[in-house]
Parts: structure tokens; sequence; C-alpha cells
């Protein structure tokens, strides 16, 4: 060391220093901790399987250029350990890669190791084969279960210290989560529970990855662990030490589709007055759940009944475009939170309530002054003065001055533009083939039998949806019916989800359940014969469970009584004679969705193809439209089933199944919650099915639907989504991001209306122009009242022909006041070809 210089001793100190330094992520009351800086974090959850590969880097630049900070996923145990210690991380499993492209892209990454992660996916993420581990019961103070939980925690934490994946090594992995929203089950269950909980949490915290854990819905989780919230709201959500920062691990962005269920929907207005609220009131790390959403492929969802559309109205839409103006109006959000983050991680604010539904919130240091004016009155908007100023607050809305002069944006004043996207066709119709799948019916030789009912998932294990229940009636000669002219009745009990009933070959009757009521009942007249009848019963699984105190007990199938009622001798109970099983298709077990399988059986076409008959299999191929729009098949002739392309399962369809509840008027003012803005009421909950463009050929592209219902197969079209047209509304007086030097220079009097096309696209055409009093919403604009007659000019000029343009809201833009003293608007609808 003496024969080193000083300087040099000096500058390995600081090197060392400084890397330690770069290297932390720790936490105060404030803050998450990176690099010695506390930061206000921006997150959103992609799940990496509910999208292919090819797909990541372009969603993930999107939700930088949203303004986020750090992308959220869960770990899926079930795609990555199919059957114990076989391990799967390729393609939509390769959750390296996936981190290695948020890395890349410059984001964080909150790693939700779960291994529990509900998520609407099958089996909340456990492998099938974890329930049948001799002794075992999920989440709780339970040997065999916190063994397999250990071992895969161990298994994904030491993946990803070998590819140095967080922070502390260089990596994006600022945090983790051990369980998932663990406190509400803790609860009902009690003792065994807590004891689960503080296991857990040790447990992690014994991994040793130098980053924080967190725990959500967990009031109970000890220290170092951080309890976060979930929820539409969370600005009342107080962590349980003072020393622990205020954290949401999820703010809905709207909630999953169910088939069977309407389409929900949350407006960007109330979704930004959630988040600003939120940090207002002390708020750090804001989570979307979800910012893109994502398609359940294969069988990956659960419930059971949850759609293969997980849109989630996420800030992207399922297909990756932006969810305009969800996207926009976030980002603008994130923007002014970001000119305000000096002084929100500083100091914690003083809270002032000028009048009734009003509160004012100011985070002032010596240097720096931040303020959040809030109106939380839905009904009313309110005038504010603050400092020097007086503001304007629409109802249910907060402002946000980040030098506590300049307004900067308003949570319900959405500055962004909306666009309008579209389903169109792109092929001419498919040449379709069809295979008849006979019923399957008990025979001598049948390798599964009992002299009882059997449950569905204990038998399948889960490898298919489909399980036969096969028996045999007999009807003597005798039977009074048969003279009466009367048929008996068969009841059929099952625990769910779906179910065919089908006698001597023939379809009786379909009965399915719903989300909230997956038992079923098969009740009644069945066509009968003297002598043998076969009845076969074909049950089927719609996802299995992700959600509930011990679901993993949950059963389905067909559990009994099966009775046949209006016989000589009364009632005849079936459930404890002879029943054979059968898992799975025919065509499941031949392989018909692929190429190779489907020379096994004989297909017919043209005059012969089979329409609206049950248990067919449709193949066709075709060529790859030109582009990048995203595809979708349109399924609207088709009851209930799966499809392949390329022998992929893009999901189960179901457009068969009409969608139920309430879809009116939907303001953005006042406490959100899924049912209060539906769409899609009356219609399939899910008629498009995406298709990933990374699994097509350019030609010969093999597609497979199975149908269960029966459909009309000439009725399927294969379309893409485009951006119909993109619609701007603006406010004069209204100020918008768009416009940094309006901050400065405290201009905030000439707003622009923006619209921009996609990349590749220009504006061909204006739609719809008015300023004044304009009526409707993108798509359905109309004037009102008030309208500035060369509304058209100056948006015609500045527009045509460019990808993106602006006008300015300013009366002599148009010619003049059309209706002076009246607070007027600018709005416009361009279409992008
Ligand atoms: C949460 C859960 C998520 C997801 C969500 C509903 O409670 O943590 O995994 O299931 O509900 O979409």
């Amino acid at each position: 060391m003496e024969n080193l210089p000083k300087g040099f001793f000096y500058t390995l100190l600081l090197f060392l220093w400084v890397c330690a330094v770069t290297a932390s992520v720790t936490y105060d009351h404030k803050a998450i901790i990176v690099n010695g800086q506390r930061r206000i974090l921006i997150s959103g959850s992609i799940h990496y399987p509910r999208s292919t590969p090819e797909m990541w880097p372009d969603l993930i630049q999107k939700a930088k250029d949203g303004g986020l900070d750090v992308i959220q996923t869960y770990v899926f145990w079930n795609g990555h350990e199919p059957s114990p210690g076989k391990y799967y991380f390729e393609d939509r499993y390769d959750l390296v890669k996936f981190i290695k492209v948020v890395q890349q892209a410059g984001l964080y990454l909150h790693l939700r190791i779960g291994p529990f992660v509900c998520a609407e996916w099958n089996f909340g993420g456990f492998p099938v084969w974890l329930k049948y581990v001799p002794g075992i019961a999920f989440r709780t103070d339970n040997e065999p279960f916190k063994a397999a939980m250990r071992n895969f925690t161990e298994k994904i934490v030491n993946m990803m210290k070998a590819e140095k994946l967080f922070q502390t090594q260089g990596g994006p992995i600022i945090m983790s989560q051990i369980e998932n929203e663990f406190g509400p089950v803790e609860w009902e269950i009690g003792a065994p529970g807590k004891a689960y909980a503080q296991w857990a949490a040790q447990m992690a915290v014994g991994l040793d990855t130098g980053v924080p854990w967190i725990m959500c819905k967990q009031e109970d989780a000890p220290d170092p662990v951080i309890n976060t919230c979930n929820g539409y709201y969370c600005e009342n959500f107080t962590p349980n030490k003072e020393y622990k920062p205020k954290m949401w691990t999820e703010n809905w962005s709207g909630w999953y589709t169910e088939f069977g269920g309407a389409v929900p929907r949350r407006p960007a207005e109330d979704m930004a007055f959630s988040v600003a609220r939120f940090v207002q009131n002390g708020g750090s790390f804001v989570n979307y759940y979800m910012f893109h959403g994502g398609t359940n492929f294969d069988r990956t969802s659960g419930g059971p009944f949850i759609a293969t559309s997980y849109d989630y109205d996420g800030l992207l839409d399922e297909y990756g475009l932006l969810n305009e103006p969800k996207w926009g109006h976030l980002r603008d959000l994130h923007k002014a939170i970001k000119l305000c983050e000096p002084a929100l991680v500083s100091v914690d604010p003083t809270v002032t309530w000028p009048g009734q539904n009003l509160e004012v919130h100011v985070f002032k240091t010596s240097g720096t002054c931040a303020a959040f004016l809030g109106n939380y009155d839905t009904k009313s908007s309110a005038k504010v003065s603050f400092g020097n100023g007086k503001y304007d607050l629409p109802p249910w809305s907060i402002s946000i001055l980040p030098d506590c002069k300049t307004e900067v944006f308003n949570t319900a004043r959405v500055g962004a533009q909306s666009s309008l996207q579209k389903m169109t066709a792109v092929n001419t119709a498919f040449d379709w083939q069809s295979y008849n799948e006979e019923p399957a019916s008990s025979s001598e030789d049948d390798p599964l039998t009992a002299y009882a009912l059997w449950e569905q998932v204990n038998i399948t294990r889960d490898s298919t949806d489909y399980l036969w229940y096969m028996t045999d009636v007999n009807i003597d000669t005798n039977e009074g019916f048969i003279k009466r002219g009367q048929s008996p009745v068969l009841t059929v009990m099952s625990a769910g989800h779906a179910l065919h009933v089908f006698i001597n070959g023939q379809l009786s009757g379909t009965v399915y359940g719903g989300l909230e009521f997956p038992k079923l009942t098969f009740s009644d007249r069945v066509k009968l014969r003297i002598g043998n009848n076969k009845l076969s019963l074909l049950s089927i699984a719609v996802g299995l469970p992700n959600v509930g105190i011990h679901f993993e007990t949950w059963n389905a199938g067909v559990l009994g009584p099966v009775t046949l009622n209006g016989l000589n001798e009364g009632t005849r109970d079936l459930s404890k004679q002879k029943w054979s099983y059968k898992i799975g298709l025919r065509g499941e077990a031949l392989n018909l969705n692929t190429v190779s399988g489907s020379s096994s059986v004989e297909w017919v076409e043209g005059s012969l193809l089979a329409k609206k008959q049950p248990l067919t299999w449709y193949k066709t191929t075709f060529s790859t439209p030109a582009g990048n729009d995203p595809l979708a098949l349109d399924m609207i002739s088709m009851g209930k089933g799966q499809v392949w392309i390329n022998g992929k399962s893009i999901g189960r369809h179901w457009p068969g199944y009409i969608a139920r509840g309430g879809c009116g008027e939907c303001s953005y003012a006042g406490t959100y919650t899924e049912k209060k803005c539906q769409t899609n009421c009356r219609e399939p909950s899910q008629r498009w099915y995406h298709i990933p463009r990374s699994w097509l050929n350019p030609s010969g592209n093999y597609l497979v639907v199975f149908e269960e219902w029966g459909g009309d197969p000439s009725g399927i079209s294969l379309v893409k989504r485009t951006t119909a047209s993109v619609c701007s509304d603006i406010y004069e007086g209204q100020p918008t991001l768009k416009n940094r030097q309006m901050l400065a220079s405290g201009k905030i009097n000439r707003p622009k209306a923006h619209l921009w096309c996609p990349p590749g696209l220009k504006i061909s055409q204006i739609k719809f122009a008015s300023y004044g009093l304009p009526l409707g919403t993108c798509g359905n604009y109309r004037e009102g009242s008030c309208h500035a007659h060369r509304s058209y000019d100056a948006p015609e000029k500045n527009c045509i022909g460019k990808q993106s343009c602006s006008v300015t809201v300013a009366a002599e833009v148009f010619g003049g006041d059309p209706c002076p003293g009246t607070a007027k608007k600018l709005s416009l609808e361009a279409l992008c070809s």
C-alpha cells in the first residue's frame, strides 16, 4: 500500500463507495431507495406467458414511453415445472429472456415469485401434480407444501442470481414478492395461517437476494418484508411500520372477463385520480395491474370460466396496441408526477381543507414546492384559491402543480388523444374440411371402470378439459313409460363446469355453469329404447380455480347423483352402477391439431362439411396477410371449443356464451367497481381470438378448430386490428403537458389539440371538427348548439398528409368566437390510413 500514490488510494475508496451505492436497494418511510436515491416508481404488470417473446420488446418500449420505471410480473410455476423436477423455461416461459428485455430497455423489474399467483391463471399457478403429493394442503403450515414452495422459490432465486439479475448484481430486479394476498386467507384459517405467513417471509428473506421482499395484503408481514396494498384505491393504506414505504402493488386497470360476463372498462380519469390521490397521500410506488393483460393461450386460464382474452382494459390492449386515451392520459400524469418527484421524496405534505370535499396537499422544502389540489365531489366542479391563483377543478379530480403555481395536469381533463380500433376481415372465406368425432360409449373392454362416479381432475390430471362418463341403461319391455309415450327424466348432478349428455350417440342436451356457479344439473326427458341404451356424459372443465380457501380440494366432474325418474320402479339411481371412463377426445389422442396427426382420420368437405353438429373438428390452411397489424379470428358463428394454429393453442373459444349484466352510461366520477362501466352485454363475452404473428409462416398455416356445440365455420374470418380513427377533445384554457414551455412561461391559456397516427400511417381525412360545444365521443361526435363554421379549416391545413399534427384551441384560429362568454372546446376526429 505504501508504494501506491495517495490519489490512487482515494480513487479506489471512491470507486468502492460508488459500487456500494450503485448496487443497493433499500427503503425508508418515504420510498424505495435505489442507488442511494429515494424514488417515486411507476410500475406496470406484463405477464410474460400472456404474450410472445416477439411481442416483449415492443410492449416494454411502450411501457417506457408511457413513463413507467418498473415492469412487474408473476412467476408461473405450473408453466415452469409441468412435472416434478422437469423444468421448462423456453419460448413464452423464458423468464430470463423477458427480464433481460426489461433490462435492455433500462427499466427495473418487480418479480412476484408467489409461487401462488392467483392471476386468473389455471390453479393459481400451482402445478396440478402438487395436489397429489401425499399429505399436502396448500398455503398453510403444511410440511410437504412448504418443502415444495421453498424448492421452487429457491430455484427461481438461484436462477436470477446465476444470471446476475438482481439490482445488487447489476441487474434490473429491485424487489421480489413472496406469497400473494395471503392476509385474508390467514384471517379465515387462523393459527396455521399465521405460522405459514411468518415461515414464508423468513424463508424468502433467508434466500438473500439483496433486494427487498414485499407481501401484498399481508398486514402482519414481519420485518424487513414490506406489506403493500392492492385494489382500485389505496390512498388510505398505511404499511405496518412507520419506516416502511407506502406501496400499491395492484392498481386494477379494469377487471378480467369471464365467459358469460360483460367486459369491464375503467375510465382513464378515475385511474389517474386514484394514482394522484395515492401519491399526494405519500404513496411512492404504484403498479398498474395490468399494463398489458394479453391472452390466456392454451388452457392457462383459471377461474373456472375465465375468458381467453385477458385484456383487462390495460394501458395496452390485448394485442399490444395503445389503449387510448388511457395510455396517453396516464403518460401525462406520470410526467406531472415526475416533475414533483424532488419535493415528493423530500418531505411529508401539509394538508388543508379549503371547503367541503376539497383537499390541498403541499410538499414544500427550501428549494422545491409541489401541490395537489383535490375536489372529491362526484357532481360539482369547484374553484379553489391557492397561493395567488384560482384553480378550476372538475368533479372527482386532482390538479397537479409541480411548482405550486402552474397547473400542468388535471386527472379529469384528458389531453391525450383517444383512438378507435376496428377489426377488418382480411381473408376470402376459408376452405374448411370437417371430421365428426363419434361420442364415446361404454364397451366390454374399457380399461377404466368403476362402480362409482369419479372426480374429474383426479382422473385427467388436467391433461385435457374432457372426461367421458359412460354407462348402460337397460330398459325392460314392460316399462310403463313406453305405453304412456312419456319419456323418463334423466337427472345428472355435476360439480362442473360444462356437460353434454349423449344417449345412443345423439346429443340430448348441454348445460354449463359460470364463475360464481360452477356446479350444474342436467334434468330433462330423454329418449330411451327397449333394451340397452348407451348413456355418455362428456364432462368439461373450463380452467381450474385460482383463488379461494383450499381451492385445491374443489371438485369438478359428474359426482352424482345420476338418476332416472319415471320408470316402473320409480327412480333408478345410476350413480353406483358400472361406469367406464375415457380421458380426452379422440381427436386429442390423434393430435388432429397437427399436420402429421390430421392424416389419421377421414375429412370431408363441400356439401358433406359438418355444420351445427357437436364434436366436430375443422381444418383449413391460410396465408399470412401482409403488414404488421395484429391478427385475430372472428369466431362469431361458433359455440365452444378450442383453436390451434400450426399446432399451438390460441386458447378456448366460447362465443356461444352471451354476456349477462348491465351496460349503461358510465361516468368517470365516483367510486369505481368492476360492474360500473361494462361493455358487450347481450353479445358474446369474447368474439375475437388473438393469433400472434410470430406463430405464422408466410403461407400454409394450419388452422384447426374443435367445436363442441356445433357451429357454422363459414362464419369464421381472419381479421386484422387497426386504428380506425384518432380523436382529440380539448377545452379552452386546458393545460396540456405537451407544451413544456407553458410551464415555464405560465402561458396556459392557449392549449393545443394533438393528433397522431400509428407508425407508418398518415392522417388522410378530418372526419369531424367542431370548435364550440360539440357533443358525443370519439366515433360519434356531432355538432352542438355552438359551432364555428370554419372549424375544419385549421385541422385540414395542419393535419392532412401528416403522421402527427396540432391545432391551437383559440377563437381566432376558427374565424372568431361562435358563442362569446361560453367555455368552448375543440373536438376532432381524423382517419389514419
Ligand atoms: C388480485 C390478485 C391478482 C388477480 C386480481 C384479480 O387479488 O392478487 O393475482 O387475481 O386479484 O384480477
